[in-house]
């Protein structure tokens, strides 16, 4: 059974949930009623006198519109039997007289599985060597930089900091201990030269490659099971290119996945010692705060922060104080991660640094306690904003003021309860002298189509958008129809392309096998892909209320304009963003040549 591999047992699932009909299988525990094209009971996950359970015969899935409870016919059987996964899936099994299988193993799986290996075995050995270089006399100016930075020999084995000698010897080193070139340019450790006219040299020839940290300062990126999967490596020296040279994207290494230091994490975790993540923007941080003491503090590499790194941080505590430097781009960052981080569903909390400095900056100047001070000081993120907002107007202005409570007010409302509301009412009101209580009615009232207008109006751009936007409407209406199979619905590239969100490609991508395969795509497949019950975007999807005025094929058609139109706005907004986010000036050219692509698209439609 450990040996299962996935496509084995996604074909074993479909064969389960294709021999137990759900309304026959939710019968036996529910009495249900036909009523039109569903089945109606009393709900058995919570106390009910009238029926809100439906059971849907052609989606082959249940929803209950009481306390929302929505799964396939395993997940009913997993909650009503109590049981896990696998037993859910033997139980069904049985009941429709299916083998329970033995999953064999897929070659390439294990190929894969097998390099990787490989792949992490010779990243430990490279950080290894690099680590030991610093006992050689030929890294006295590594030594003396460590030293100018106040980083202790304890604090470099914690990190297994490390020095690279020249453009070569890492390479003569893991030869020696038998790696291929292959594995360790699949590692991200060398590179392929290029000559004058930027063609790449003989690829067979072992002195045409290049160690990519050559005479850097070598920090080891290590994932939480311990592995290292990448190095972010710093010039000893001010030069004219990159400060940091990061691994490229590897099978390991995926930049905007990995957070810097989430091992100590895990071991915080593990130890009960973890209150609360301290996201910081350079790994220098990161380190420096770890030699004082604080070990709960994380940086991403080098890029802006993403919903996965939010995904990674969420997997060990659900509160986090974003503490980024205190310069222009760092108060930038600040705002967009703000919206990454609570779209995360994580609890976030937001240092402004004093006087432009980094952590490490400030921990030197002002010591370990000054620095907790202000951590424990972090205001949460609505009350950040407030504030932070309060610098862009001036309010003693009518208009500007009126401005500012609109976007203030816009954040407020996002809050889900009602207390936790006035908290922050009340603070707004302590700053523009309007009694809660009409606050409180103007922000019933917002029309929740004019934010991104007016945001992007207020200076800043658009920080947090509306849940339910004219493009979130259209996505939506988009992927039901297409799961739903409805008949005007028609798979298109252009949807595919401006789909923002991997869940609905998920989806998407699903719809179109089943296409390509000649089969009707079926609803309850989707409960296989994400957990629907608490995935509120999806669970909207699976349960589409489809109504006579807009369920038809013009609709459908104005639906993926709206997408393509939005789609490109929001990709010219972000790599301008990321543009001017980026330190490595090589990725800039690539960004810049994407925006390049984008805007033609853009003008293009605007000819059409
Ligand atoms: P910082 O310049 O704030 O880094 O960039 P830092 O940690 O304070 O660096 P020191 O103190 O000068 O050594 C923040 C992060 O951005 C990435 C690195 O991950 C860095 O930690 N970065 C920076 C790059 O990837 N490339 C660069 O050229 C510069
Ligand atoms: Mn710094």
């Amino acid at each position: 059974m450990d040996k299962k591999n996935s496509y084995d047992f996604e074909s074993f699932k479909e064969k389960i949930k294709e021999n137990n009909d759900i309304v026959t299988t939710i019968s036996k525990y529910v009495h249900l009623e036909r009523k039109g094209k569903r089945y109606w009971g009393c709900c058995p996950f919570h106390m009910e006198k009238t029926p809100s359970f439906a059971v849907l015969e052609d989606g082959q899935y249940y929803i209950c519109y009481g306390c929302k409870a929505t799964g396939d016919v395993i997940k009913f059987i997993e909650k009503i039997e109590n049981c896990d996964f696998m037993d859910a899936c033997r139980i069904l099994a049985k009941n429709a007289n299916i083998e329970m299988p033995t999953f064999s193993t897929d070659e390439n799986v294990v190929k894969l599985k097998k390099e990787k290996d490989e792949i992490y075995r010779c990243l430990k050995d490279t950080a290894l060597y690099y680590y030991n270089n610093l006992k050689l006399p030929e890294s006295q100016i590594a030594l003396n930089y460590l030293a100018k930075r106040k980083l202790s020999m304890n604090t470099v084995t914690a990190f297994g900091i490390g020095y690279s000698l020249g453009w070569s010897e890492v390479i003569n080193y893991l030869i020696q201990k038998g790696y291929s070139i292959d594995i360790m340019q699949k590692a991200g450790v060398i590179e392929l030269k290029t000559n004058q006219n930027n063609e790449k040299l003989d690829s067979k020839n072992i002195k045409n490659y290049y160690d990519c940290y050559a005479k850097r300062l070598v920090f080891p990126i290590i994932n939480s099971l311990g592995n290292v999967v990448g190095f972010s490596a710093r010039l000893l020296e001010d030069a004219n290119f990159a400060k940091y040279k990061n691994t490229a994207q590897t099978i390991v290494f995926d930049k905007s996945k990995c957070v810097f230091s989430i091992n100590n994490i895990k071991k915080l975790k593990g130890n009960n010692e973890l209150n609360e993540i301290i996201i910081v923007e350079g790994q220098m941080d990161v380190i420096s705060l770890y030699q004082a003491g604080i070990k709960n503090a994380v940086a991403c590499m080098g890029t802006a922060l993403t919903g996965l790194h939010a995904k990674e941080l969420k997997k060990f505590c659900d509160k986090v104080v974003l503490c980024f430097d205190g310069d222009g781009a760092g108060q930038k960052a600040t705002l967009r991660s703000i919206d990454t981080l609570v779209k995360s569903g994580l609890d976030v909390y937001v240092v402004k640094m004093p006087e432009k400095l980094d952590p490490d900056e400030y921990i030197q100047k002002y010591g370990k306690d000054s620095y907790l001070n202000l951590i424990a000081n972090a205001k949460y993120w609505v009350e950040f904003l407030i504030y932070n907002y309060l610098e862009n107007y001036d309010i003693s202005k009518p208009n500007q003021k009126t401005n500012y409570i609109n976007t203030c007010l816009h954040i407020i409302k996002q809050l889900e309860s009602e207390s936790e509301q006035s908290i922050y009412l009340n603070i707004l009101k302590g700053i523009v002298n309007v009694p809660t209580e009409i606050l409180r009615k103007d922000m019933e009232v917002l029309d929740e189509a004019v934010i991104s207008e007016d945001s992007v109006e207020s200076k800043e751009e658009e920080i947090l958008p509306s849940k339910e936007n004219a493009y979130v409407k259209a996505v939506k209406f988009v992927i039901a129809s297409l799961l739903h199979s409805k008949s005007y619905a028609k798979l298109d590239d252009d949807i595919l392309d401006n789909l923002l969100n991997n869940d609905y490609i998920t989806i998407y991508n699903y719809v179109k096998r089943c296409v390509n395969e000649n089969k009707q795509p079926i609803v309850s497949t989707v409960f296989d892909m994400f957990d629907v019950e608490n995935n509120f975007d999806i669970r909207d999807i699976v349960t589409y209320e489809f109504n006579k005025t807009c369920d038809n094929e013009q609709f459908y058609g104005d639906c993926v304009k709206t997408m393509v139109e939005y789609g490109l706005k929001h990709k010219q907004n972000e790599l301008l963003k990321a543009i001017n986010q980026c330190r490595d000036i090589d990725e800039r050219k690539v960004l810049a040549q994407q925006l390049n692509s984008i805007i033609k698209k853009i003008n293009s439609i605007k000819e059409r």
